[in-house]
């Protein structure tokens, strides 16, 4: 199956395969009573709203490395991956624990990898697959082989929990995976798209060494603020744009996708996703009940509940679209090649 990219009509090439999976997620539930607690909602509006249950808080002292390296050892333990020969480490997050050290420096450092190039990107809810993306490329310039990819965010340590419309949402979590060069050339990855309308990053931001930036409406002080209404007024037109694009791209009809996975941002979003694309609504895996929105690591938690359980198996063919902050979003289309 040959693809093309939608940036320049050049045949879409990739040699990598995602060899190894694993997650983590805190142990400390917050539910939506326990926020019906602390501001003016209710379970019934969060949950008619946004299909969130419940979502996983991080420990005071527990931080995204830690999140990460959870989501290591989970991967290590399922597949014994041998980390000694990983050459680039890719981290994507939007609350590392330090800047820099960046935290795939610091993922090097706990792991004693030994001689590898480390990189932390930012693009909030669409990093893990744009980190999936830069991971090919760094494969296919032939100078790498071996890429950690990693996805996490501790979004409740930048929640307002005095502002209902936006503390209801986040979770944190954590996915690594590993990607190498296929041995026999032959990448899973079909396709690629990325977008960006940074005109809308007003829409959803988090302020660092100004507080008060541009045109954006209100000071952060730290804390993630966010105009709901038109998140998801833009998720639904341009990135179910984006998603039909990829498909196109690859030549592929939404019934050929055995697995849909969009970022887990709101249930509605992901089932008007599947309304506007053609997709099923049980072509789309969510853990967004369980998890809320954990921003780059969506993705690779909801991914992976499936393949836990055996839904995902060798051989189909996945959808995975990130999106968000920016606002920018980041779509690949695999061959999933693990059991
Ligand atoms: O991952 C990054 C990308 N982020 C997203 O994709 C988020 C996209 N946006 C959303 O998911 C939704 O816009 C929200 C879940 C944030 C909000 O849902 P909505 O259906 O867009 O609600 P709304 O903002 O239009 O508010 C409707 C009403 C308002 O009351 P009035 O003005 O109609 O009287 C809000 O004040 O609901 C009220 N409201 C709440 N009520 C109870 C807002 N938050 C709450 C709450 N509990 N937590």
């Amino acid at each position: 199956m040959s693809s093309f990219s939608h940036h320049n009509d050049q045949p879409f090439v990739s040699n990598s395969v995602i060899t190894a999976i694993g997650t983590y997620v805190p142990e400390r539930k917050l539910t939506n009573d326990d926020l019906a607690a602390m501001v003016d909602t209710n379970d019934e509006w969060i949950v008619q709203r946004t299909g969130i249950k419940e979502r996983r808080i991080a420990e005071e002292n527990e931080f995204t490395s830690d999140l990460i390296a959870r989501a290591i050892d989970n991967m290590l333990d399922r597949y014994g991956s041998d980390l000694s020969d990983v050459d680039y480490i890719i981290a994507a997050t939007s609350t590392p624990d330090t800047i820099f050290p960046s935290m795939a420096a610091s993922i090097q450092a706990k792991y004693h990898i030994r001689q590898s190039g480390s990189i932390d990107i930012q693009a909030a809810c669409a990093g893990f697959t744009a980190a999936l993306q830069l991971a090919n490329g760094l494969l296919l310039s032939g100078l790498y082989r071996k890429v950690l990819v990693l996805a996490a965010d501790a979004l409740t340590k930048i929640t307002d929990y005095t502002d209902r419309t936006t503390c209801i949402l986040f979770g944190d979590g954590a996915g690594a995976v590993l990607m190498e060069r296929a041995k026999d050339g032959n990448g899973a990855l079909l396709g690629a798209y990325s977008d960006t309308e940074g005109e809308g990053g007003k829409h959803v931001y988090l302020s660092n060494l100004s507080p008060s930036i541009g045109d954006f409406p209100i000071q952060t002080q730290g804390k993630l603020v966010q105009n709901g209404r038109e998140v998801y007024r833009w998720a639904v037109s341009r990135v179910s744009e984006g998603i039909r694009a990829l498909l196109q791209q690859c030549g592929l009809q939404p019934g050929d996708i055995d697995w849909f996975v969009p970022h887990n941002a709101n249930q509605r979003i992901i089932d008007a996703l599947c309304e506007r694309v053609g997709f099923r609504e049980e072509q789309a895996l969510s853990s967004i009940a369980k998890y809320g929105n954990t921003s780059a690591a969506s993705i690779p938690l909801a991914l992976d509940d499936a393949v836990r359980d055996g839904r995902v198996k060798a051989g189909h063919t996945l959808l995975l679209h990130g999106f968000g902050g920016g606002l920018t979003q980041a779509g690949v289309v695999l061959r999933w090649q693990l059991p």
